[in-house]
């Protein structure tokens, strides 16, 4: 979930702070989740190895991502910019330039997407007010309703109106207060599913593949996967801390805040992951292609889980209009910044930059809707269109915006300055995990993962 709440970048007057040490830890991490740990998380870890992936992905959360998240509100809080502005500030070559527009054009293409899957979301919250419990249960039944064009495209387009709709109303005050106090109750939802999922006969196994690495299923889209995760999940690589940072005030522990941040959305996502994937080897014992299940894998387990469970259809309402309010939230606040973009550097006032925004989002999502029906002859280097523009985005675009991050604080800005940044009013615990993630770790996983992933997109290696 995103916060636009009076307290978010985009609504305060600019020089006023966060109020306080939690209204920045609860906005960052409002940010930080949303389909991201509870739709994405879970299907890549089932797909790409399992506990091996979890182990990957803890180390890059609590080194690299640990330190790009320090650096972006710091850079933030020194500037007072938006990703642009700060980049230019530090640095004026077109190089640095490229950096500050390539993190604030990934919104772009992440936006229309998320409410592709936000409209998915929206028709499980209808199916189940409307007593579909059963028929969502069903194998094949979620691929034919991706399939079936109109239905889909509708709920697509009704998830963005809802979003623009919010926007223009100036009311993500209220949304934003609603999706916080059902927050926690999401959290406590998923502890009963899963447990509930846990306890399943033959779910132990499930268990076991998503804890126990093994390294046969290694590959390097584990890496990659975790790594273009990592950015997803906490809104790294895309600008956004750097436009939340400029409201954190001077005295602000930064170092504690993230370590929070962190800490709360890994949580999320292992909570998700224990729903999901134990489920798939208790209700369809481990098949591989439901674990290869890819985007859909949400929407066809917790349906069953549901209907397991006796009392699904209330069970189902609770949980998919929980997810969707973290989905809508998120979809705020990725337009919001896409908006911002456009009126901060095209001059273009506030209604005309959304219309033509949310225009832009309706086109682009409906090629990803219809990339599951009518034009699934559509493939982009032998992807759907949903599935290239998750690529392009977290494997290939956000790798180069972390990259120029990196560049830009060690090379322009400087690790002794980073450090007094951090040290104003604390002690700088992880100094030397930020030090090494910042300028060996980060430049050589980001290269390594950028090369093979754009070379296995062209099937060139397989990886
Ligand atoms: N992190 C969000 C999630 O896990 C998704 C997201 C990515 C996001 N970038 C964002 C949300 C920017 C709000 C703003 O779902």
């Amino acid at each position: 979930m995103a916060s636009t709440n009076s307290k978010s970048p985009e609504t305060k007057p600019s020089g006023s702070a966060f109020t306080g040490k939690m209204g920045y830890v609860m906005a960052a991490a409002a940010s930080a989740v949303g389909l991201g740990n509870i739709w994405r998380f879970p299907y890549l870890c089932a797909k790409y190895g399992g506990g091996i992936f979890l182990v990957v992905y803890l180390i890059l959360v609590f080194t690299f991502g640990y330190a790009l998240l320090m650096s972006e509100t710091a850079i933030g809080r020194m500037t007072g910019k938006s990703p642009i502005g700060a980049f230019k500030q530090f640095s004026n070559t077109k190089a640095s330039a490229f950096g500050g527009w390539m993190n604030a054009i990934v919104p772009f293409i992440i936006c229309p997407y998320y409410a592709v899957i936000g409209g998915w979301v929206v028709k499980y919250l209808v199916g189940y007010c409307t007593g579909e419990t059963q028929a969502m249960a069903v194998d094949g039944y979620f691929g034919g309703y991706i399939s079936s064009n109109l239905q889909p495209e509708l709920f697509f387009i009704i998830f963005v109106l809802l979003t623009l709709v919010v926007i223009l109303g100036g009311v993500q005050n209220g949304v934003e207060k609603v999706s916080r106090i059902m927050m926690p109750v999401l959290i406590i939802l998923a502890v009963v599913v899963s447990i509930y999922s846990c306890t399943r006969p033959g779910a132990i196994d499930g268990i076991k593949y998503m804890f126990i690495p093994n390294i046969h299923n290694f590959s390097m889209m584990t890496i990659v996967s975790a790594m273009g995760q990592m950015f997803y999940s906490l809104s790294l690589a895309m600008g956004i801390m750097i436009t939340y940072g400029s409201y954190v005030d001077k005295n602000q522990d930064l170092e504690d805040s993230t370590t929070k941040i962190e800490f709360f959305d890994t949580l999320v996502a292992v909570l998700a992951g224990l729903m999901i994937i134990p489920a798939v080897f208790a209700f369809s014992g481990g098949d591989p292609d439901t674990l290869n299940a890819g985007p859909s894998l949400m929407f066809v387990t917790i349906p069953k889980v549901l209907v397991s469970m006796g009392f699904g259809t209330p069970a189902g309402i609770v949980f998919f209009l929980l997810v969707f309010l973290a989905a809508l939230t998120s979809a705020i606040s990725l337009t919001e910044t896409c908006v911002g973009t456009l009126t901060d550097e095209l001059g273009w006032g506030r209604a005309k930059s959304t219309l033509i925004f949310g225009t832009y989002a309706i086109l682009l999502g409906s090629l990803a809707s219809l990339g599951y029906g009518a034009l699934g002859n559509l493939k982009i280097i032998g992807m759907q269109v949903l599935d290239f523009l998750d690529f392009i985005s977290n494997s290939v675009m956000m790798p180069i915006s972390a990259l120029a991050i990196c560049i830009l604080v060690t090379r322009c800005i400087g690790l002794k300055t980073m450090a007094d940044e951090f040290e104003r009013n604390s002690k700088f615990k992880r100094k030397p995990i930020y030090n090494f993630s910042m300028k060996y770790l980060a430049p050589v996983a980001l290269i390594i993962i950028l090369i093979s992933s754009v070379l296995s997109a062209f099937g060139i290696i397989s990886i």
